[in-house]
């Protein structure tokens, strides 16, 4: 089995997976709503709570200990006094338990997510979204990406936690405004596409949030209008790119993962654009869109078995790290 810490932003999270089979043996996740009030992660809070809470969910998992074959820990990127507080108790449980330790790319481990408890599926298209990233990536196999497509300025999870914040709603943002969306006209405003005629693979989120600013500036008490015109306009943006890159890179799998693909709206339209080219949709479960070590452990498993371990005296946090050359 592998035990696996993930602790890049505001989740405290371990899992154990035994390495044979993929199966999640224990699995248990602390997300911090204390951020909520300041409309964002505060890292020193952050920090402070992951010493908290880490040990506490490590506490529950302690009969497991003697099964361990590796410690993973996501090492990279995310917010660096975040990131140490996982990566150090990584390495007590390495040096502790005599056990190798494995570093993992958190963004990596977003795109294990659909194959937790499962084989993995390559080569993969993936679009990934979350709350620090907007890429598309063509997967080869464990490891070798190649990065088609991404966000110029904010992300897509961004955008919904800066819209939600300015119409007075707390953070994370996403699923307060995908519930709001829900009660509102989608073609109320008529926001633009971002990019749309621009041949460029890429995204940009800033230039809506500023559209957005206008209309609540405009029109005060229209939060339910505003969201659903957002979303689509957000969920459009991506859809318009992805169109262009299914025209030029002939995939058979793809997969859409990240924090923002809890979002059923997305979902919806990615399946519909799938079908269109004939493309198999993975998605993770719920539980395992956001932030989590289950993702992390299954990821850990084909880094076990190239033997990638790091020596715990040469393990980095590296907050800014990319995945692709
Ligand atoms: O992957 P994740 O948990 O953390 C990062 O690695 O960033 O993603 C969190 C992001 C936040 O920006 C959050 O607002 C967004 O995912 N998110 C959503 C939804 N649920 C979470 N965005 C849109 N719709 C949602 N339902
Ligand atoms: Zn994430």
């Amino acid at each position: 089995m592998i035990l696996s810490i993930e602790s890049s932003c505001d989740d405290s999270s371990v899992a154990i997976t035994k390495i044979d089979d993929f199966k999640l043996i224990f699995h248990e996740k602390i997300s911090q709503n204390e951020h909520s009030e300041y409309g964002g992660v505060v890292p020193e809070l952050a920090a402070r709570l992951h010493t908290i809470t880490l040990p506490k969910i490590l506490s529950k998992c302690e009969k497991y200990f003697p099964n361990l074959k590796a410690i993973a820990v996501t090492n990279e990127p995310g917010l660096s006094v975040s990131l140490a507080e996982g990566v150090m108790m990584a390495k007590a449980l390495s040096i502790s338990l005599s056990l190798p330790l494995i570093a993992i790319n958190h963004l990596q481990g977003h795109i294990y997510s659909p194959f937790i408890e499962k084989e993995a599926i390559f080569p993969l298209g993936v679009l990934l979204v979350s709350g620090g990233h907007t890429q598309v990536l063509d997967v080869k196999s464990y490891g070798k990406l190649e990065l088609l497509a991404q966000t110029l300025d904010d992300s897509f999870g961004e955008s919904f936690d800066k819209v939600a914040k300015m119409l007075g709603f707390g953070y994370p943002g996403g699923e307060i405004i995908e519930n709001l969306a829900k009660k509102g006209d989608e073609m109320a405003y008529d926001f633009t596409i971002p990019l749309l005629n621009s041949p460029k693979l890429a995204f940009s989120y800033s230039g809506l949030k500023n559209q957005v600013r206008l209309a609540k500036e405009a029109n005060k008490d229209d939060a339910n209008n505003i969201s659903a015109s957002f979303q689509r306009v957000a969920v459009l943006h991506l859809l318009n790119k992805l169109n262009k890159i299914f025209k030029t890179h002939k995939f058979q799998n793809f997969a859409v993962v990240g924090g923002a693909s809890a979002n059923l709206y997305l979902k919806k339209h990615l399946e519909k654009l799938c079908d269109k080219y004939n493309l198999n949709l993975f998605t993770a479960q719920m539980k395992f869109c956001s932030d989590n070590a289950a993702m992390i452990g299954r990821c850990a498993i084909e880094a076990y078995k190239q033997k990638q371990f790091v020596k715990f005296e040469e393990l980095e946090v590296k907050p800014k790290f990319m995945l692709y050359e």
